[in-house]
């Protein structure tokens, strides 16, 4: 991307050169990559950590691949091991042949996980992870809100807070109540026909969508609760309660939770389509509505 105007339509496909490895650093062989839509909009796509532009900028934090090369004094990972985990926001991403990563943002893929389910999970994993457990502190019993239940960090949501014993409202447009159901709701709302404040009181709202529906969401949470959002605060703060906007992070330890219960099959990722690099810039500007990742096959 070299033009912050052009919006998805202004992704090319170009060579670059490969990219060298810093301190702690290694280099990955990316097999599959994904990235999130709005990272268009986030002005780390197109500074580095000194605010200067370092446009052309390659997009997409979520990788799977294997390690070609260490930096120097990197410990930890071993050239060949297979990794998934999110790249820095501030530097070149993952919709590339290579990327560089510093090896603490990395978890072992296991072999028998697929590079594309891999790339698949970390941001909406770890924000499901993070937002419901870390800054959440999700409780067996507690009901949750979970909006945006059919989308990537909502089915996320959906499923580790019910498997960690809440009760799951989900919410949506109408298209996405059966989505949302089978992916771990117990019952849906539909933000586009129903009356959000018919669900009664939650413990905890995990909020995507932010603006008008956070603030009305805000105003169902019980006293103690807690809103988290991804999206920025606005107004309106449950009372007697916590409200926490977070950006994720790639922590190796979640990214091992979230793998293995993909593995026991108490996890399902959602993925809504696999592309070739050849047909990337194609997928990552879709004619019809996304229903979960994107991930591009960098080596099929
Ligand atoms: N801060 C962080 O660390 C962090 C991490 C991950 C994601 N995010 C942010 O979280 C948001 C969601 O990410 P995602 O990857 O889950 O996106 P996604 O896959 O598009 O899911 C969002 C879901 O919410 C639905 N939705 C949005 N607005 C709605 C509305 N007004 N009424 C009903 N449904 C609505 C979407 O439907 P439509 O597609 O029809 O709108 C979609 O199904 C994005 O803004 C992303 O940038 C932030």
């Amino acid at each position: 991307m070299t033009d912050r105007t052009a919006g998805a339509a202004g992704m090319t496909l170009v060579d670059r050169p490969e990219p060298k490895p810093a301190i702690n650093d290694v280099v990955v062989e990316v097999h599959a990559a994904a990235y999130v839509p709005t990272e268009l909009e986030w002005p780390s796509t197109w500074v580095d950590r000194a605010g200067r532009d370092r446009s052309p900028s390659i997009l997409g934090h979520d990788v799977a691949g294997v390690v070609t090369a260490l930096g120097y004094g990197t410990t930890g990972l071993t050239i060949g091991q297979r990794v998934f985990g999110i790249t820095d926001w501030h530097r070149d991403g993952t919709l590339a042949e290579y990327v560089t990563v510093e090896s603490r943002n990395l978890a072992a893929l296991p072999g028998d996980v697929e590079f594309t389910v891999g790339a698949s999970l970390p941001i909406s994993g770890l924000t499901a992870w993070q937002g419901l457990f870390q800054h959440g502190r999700l409780r067996s019993g507690q009901t949750v809100l979970a909006h945006g239940a059919a989308g990537a960090v909502g089915t996320m949501v959906s499923q580790l807070a019910r498997e960690a014993g809440a009760h799951v409202i989900g919410s949506g447009r109408a298209a996405d109540r059966g989505k949302a159901l089978d992916y771990g709701a117990h019952e849906f709302i539909d933000l586009e026909n129903d009356d959000l404040a018919d669900i009664g009181r939650v413990d905890l709202v995990f909020d995507v969508i932010g603006g008008e529906i956070q603030e009305k969401s805000a105003l169902l949470i019980r006293p103690g609760g807690t809103l988290v959002t991804v999206t920025g605060l606005g107004g309106v703060r449950p009372e007697e309660g916590l409200s926490i906007d977070f950006v994720v992070e790639s922590v190796p330890s979640h990214l091992t939770e979230i793998v293995q219960r993909v593995r026991d099959g108490r996890l399902r990722s959602n993925i809504d389509e696999i592309a070739p690099l050849d047909d990337a810039v194609a997928a990552l500007n879709p004619t019809q509505r996304r229903r979960g990742k994107t991930v591009i096959d960098v080596r099929s």
